[in-house]
């Protein structure tokens, strides 16, 4: 099954991506390949940005995370898109600002920032710093009042809300790395620090339940117990916050039984609740932020390989062996994530073949997929995983010295590398 109007299938049974053959890319560009349909990225912050502008008049800027697919020209598109950026790193952040993106509309997250990725954040001027600890508050201040500068920070707070996914990639609960609890005071007490401290502006208040969210209840809990936290450290410490921060999470559709939600409703069920919460108390509406990833490059991105060998074990199982695997795609290695996996070349083909796909790293478990039903399938066929654009490329590695596959975008009907191949010769860059 196909999932997304930008892939189609051409009259030589090829699967299609943003009007380009992908067995045409694969000639161009050779495999392992990730290609991405730039006019779905784009029109994926349009929808963000409008549901924004409708539901929050406009007060609020959805910020990309762009862990989930960083390298310059997807900084250069959200530029472009007038989005706002999330970066976790200072190598994320380094990477928006060689692009060019504004540093005034970077937030910068992180649950251990060192002192030089603060240096680099104070010395370019993100716009927000998002505090995750006070070992880190100290350090920030500490930086502060050396460079008798003023520091724009949010709080990030654990608002106790358990999201529906993978438990790795849940953010919200107590017992995560991530930020201050509530439930215990460690955020009271933040507050409280901040109150206190020199050189910290505390604009605003920050939370991240999760990714892979389908439901929208979580969402609506986060943003009414944020709300609640907004109003307590106001009235307790003077602070008048006027910035709530509410994270990423949306759901992709991975496999024809994921069924996730419009993000313009989700937008705007929270925005309704927030809206009643602000008139009981006749507080202004704070300025929004949302940080959509995956439901953002996740849908517009696949990843294609030639197959090298079909190995059918008798009564066991056919593994279909790919010039791929874990080191460009981990997320079944690591969340046993569900995928939709096809014959690129065979597209108009029926499913009927049962294999798993198994990748070239010295592992048994490197699996981009077990027990799929795909076209039959040869040496020398191309298979596609589809809605690979999120945390794949981002999270490839280079284990066994597999170079990392590039990147190409497409957009109607054109293509361009953004991302190059990596060589051999940049594999040993670093050796010495
Ligand atoms: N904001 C913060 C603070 C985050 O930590 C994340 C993701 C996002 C926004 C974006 O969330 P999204 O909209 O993409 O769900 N590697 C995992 C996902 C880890 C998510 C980490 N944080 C995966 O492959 O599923």
């Amino acid at each position: 099954m196909i999932i997304g109007e930008h892939l189609g299938v051409n009259e030589q049974g090829h699967l299609t991506i943003g009007g380009m053959d992908t067995v045409e890319l694969v000639k161009n560009y050779g495999t392992p390949l990730y290609v991405m349909d730039e006019t779905v990225i784009r029109n994926n912050c349009r929808l963000f940005k409008d549901a924004i502008g409708k539901y929050y008049g406009g007060n609020g800027l959805p910020l990309y995370a762009s862990k989930t697919f960083c390298c310059k020209e997807i900084c250069r598109v959200m530029k472009q898109e007038k989005m706002g950026l999330d970066v976790s790193s200072g190598g994320e952040l380094m990477t928006a600002i060689e692009a060019g993106f504004p540093a005034g509309d970077i937030f910068f997250h992180g649950n251990n920032k060192t002192r030089d990725e603060l240096l680099l954040a104070m010395e370019y001027g993100v716009g927000r710093i998002v505090v995750d600890n006070l070992s880190e508050l100290e350090r920030l201040e500490d930086i502060c009042i050396a460079q008798n500068k003023t520091a724009n920070i949010m709080l990030r707070i654990k608002p106790g809300v358990e999201a529906h996914t993978h438990e790795f990639i849940q953010t919200g609960q107590i017992d995560s790395k991530f930020g201050f609890a509530l439930e215990n005071g460690e955020a009271d007490f933040a507050a409280k620090t901040v109150a206190k401290t020199g050189n910290i502006n505390l604009c605003g208040v920050h939370c991240h339940i999760g990714s892979q969210i389908f439901d929208a209840e979580p969402f609506k809990l986060a943003a009414k117990i944020m709300f609640g936290f907004i109003e307590r450290i106001n009235k307790s410490y003077g602070f008048t916050i006027s910035e709530l921060n509410l994270g990423g999470g949306f759901g992709i559709k991975y496999t024809q039984q994921d069924n996730p939600p419009a993000y313009g409703d989700y937008i705007r069920q929270v925005s309704e609740i927030l809206h009643t919460l602000c008139d009981e108390i006749a507080l202004p509406m704070p300025k929004i932020y949302i940080e959509p990833g995956r439901s953002i490059a996740g849908p517009a991105g696949i990843t294609l390989y030639t197959v090298g060998a079909v190995k059918e074990i008798k009564d066991v199982r056919n593994y279909i062996l790919v010039d791929g695997g874990m080191n460009d795609n981990i997320r079944y290695a690591l969340y046993k994530a569900p995928y939709t996996v096809l014959v690129a070349n065979k597209a108009n083909e029926p499913c009927t073949y049962p294999a798993s796909i198994a990748g070239r790293c010295c592992e048994s478990g490197d699996l981009i997929q077990e027990n799929a039903t795909l076209q039959n399938c040869k040496p020398g066929d191309i298979v596609v995983v589809l809605a690979t654009g999120a945390y794949n490329y981002s999270m490839s590695m280079n284990y066994n010295r597999f170079p990392r596959p590039p990147v190409v975008f497409v957009n109607n009907g054109s293509a361009r590398i953004v991302v190059k191949r990596e060589s051999y010769m940049d594999l040993m860059k670093n050796d010495v």
